[in-house]
């Protein structure tokens, strides 16, 4: 490193990547004299709810740039992101960059800056579910294989990438960086006016969120999950956040406005992180299919049932909260009734969860200019 300043590009562009890159901004604000951080948005995620209430609540920078790419394809988006931000290497030539998460704004920017040979580094490494049919799975592989620097969340990760060839060296168990924005940001959580606001007790309602396509984009899956949401809103209040490809999805199939589910079921736009964040550590349950809320709710110790047959993240299922459910109605009503009827999986929270992820992050960066 021998003193010289690194130019950082860091990216985000779809909900999950703010909150992770956040802490590392901040760690790396601590230290001008070794990190230019450039933050650069993807644009994947544009609705306010989606992004611009995460940089305004997380404390982000204004996007040095926003390369708008919006939604599309698979292949359109990834392409309008591989297009754009490569005119961005160009012409801010960074030393490197970094990318977090599996979203396709990941694997886009990777790819870009590997082919241009910029170094890449890869925050919440190493994560596989063997299930290729998840697009995010494909994005971890292809961004992993293409990354110098490894950050993993998890010890499990380390096996995950040395299986794969990827070298030893290359590997950095820093911790999970999701968990020290939520840790940073307690005093906020814990001021959110959100159960007064809708009316429901700490411990006195559900919390859900769906956006999987495995989960909305067939018809017969998203009514059978239905299903299950009624009869446990038959029991307690259902509060349901919606991602806006369910809204879409519940709209096509005639889903919409409380016709998919019984009247315990309370639809809603997507929250604010302040507020979402104390609706989940305050839950009775959480169903979920989203990634990062199957490690928050393990951190909170709030029981959490995935509707999907796998995860990235077998720690929240070995230590945390976490049960896998699947989309079988008969089998997310037999968890959600166990956990309100007092079965609950006591948990522990895993190692290098905590509020030092980002300073373990830029100590690596550093390379030794950080002792
Ligand atoms: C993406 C990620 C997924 C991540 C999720 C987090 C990929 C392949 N998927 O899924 O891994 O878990 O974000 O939320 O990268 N839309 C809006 N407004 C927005 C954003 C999206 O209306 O601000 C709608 C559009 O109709 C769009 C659809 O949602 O077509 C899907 O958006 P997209 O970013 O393609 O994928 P997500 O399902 O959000
Ligand atoms: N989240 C939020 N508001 C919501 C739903 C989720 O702030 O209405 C937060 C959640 O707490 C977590 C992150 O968004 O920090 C997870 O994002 P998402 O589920 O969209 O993506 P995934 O983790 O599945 O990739």
């Amino acid at each position: 490193m021998s003193g010289k300043k690194q130019k950082i590009i860091v990216v985000a562009g779809a909900r999950p990547n703010f909150m992770k890159i956040a802490p590392i901004l901040r760690a790396m604000g601590k230290h001008p004299g070794l990190f230019d951080p450039l933050f650069v948005h993807t644009g994947q995620h544009y609705d306010d709810k989606m992004s611009r209430i995460f940089l305004e609540q997380l404390g982000l920078p204004d996007p040095h740039r926003d390369l708008g790419v919006g939604s599309g394809s698979h292949g359109a988006q990834t392409g309008q992101v591989l297009i754009r931000f490569e005119e961005v290497l160009l012409a801010e030539k960074p030393d490197r960059i970094m990318v977090v998460g599996d979203v396709n704004s990941t694997i886009a920017c990777a790819l870009a800056a590997a082919k241009l040979h910029i170094p890449v580094a890869h925050v919440e490494a190493g994560l596989r579910s063997n299930d290729r049919t998840m697009p995010e799975e494909i994005n971890r592989i292809l961004t992993d294989q293409i990354s110098d620097m490894l950050f993993i969340p998890s010890r499990d990760a380390a096996q995950n990438l040395l299986a794969e060839g990827r070298p030893e060296e290359a590997i950095h168990f820093v911790g999970n960086v999701m968990i020290e924005s939520l840790i940073l940001f307690s005093r906020q959580i814990d001021g959110s006016g959100i159960l007064k606001a809708l009316n429901v007790e700490p411990g006195g309602y559900g919390l859900v969120t769906l956006h999987r396509p495995s989960n909305v984009d067939d018809p017969d899956v998203l009514k059978r999950i239905f299903e299950a949401l009624t009869r446990i809103g038959e029991r307690i209040p259902v509060l349901f956040p919606a991602h806006p490809r369910t809204v879409k999805q519940m709209r096509s199939f005639g889903l919409e406005a409380g016709g998919g589910g019984g009247p315990g079921i309370r639809m809603m736009d997507p929250l604010g992180y302040f507020d979402f964040l104390c609706l989940e550590k305050n839950a009775a349950l959480v169903l979920t299919d989203s990634g990062g809320v199957q490690e928050e709710t393990t951190f909170f110790r709030v029981p959490c049932i995935t509707l999907r047959e796998n995860t990235e993240r077998p720690v929240t299922l070995t230590q945390g909260t976490n049960v896998l459910a699947g989309s079988d109605s008969g089998r997310i009503i037999g968890e959600g009734l166990a956990v309100l009827d007092g079965r609950k999986k006591k948990g522990s929270i895993p190692e290098f969860w905590d509020d030092r992820v980002s300073g373990r992050i830029v100590r690596v960066l550093a390379g030794g200019e950080l002792s």
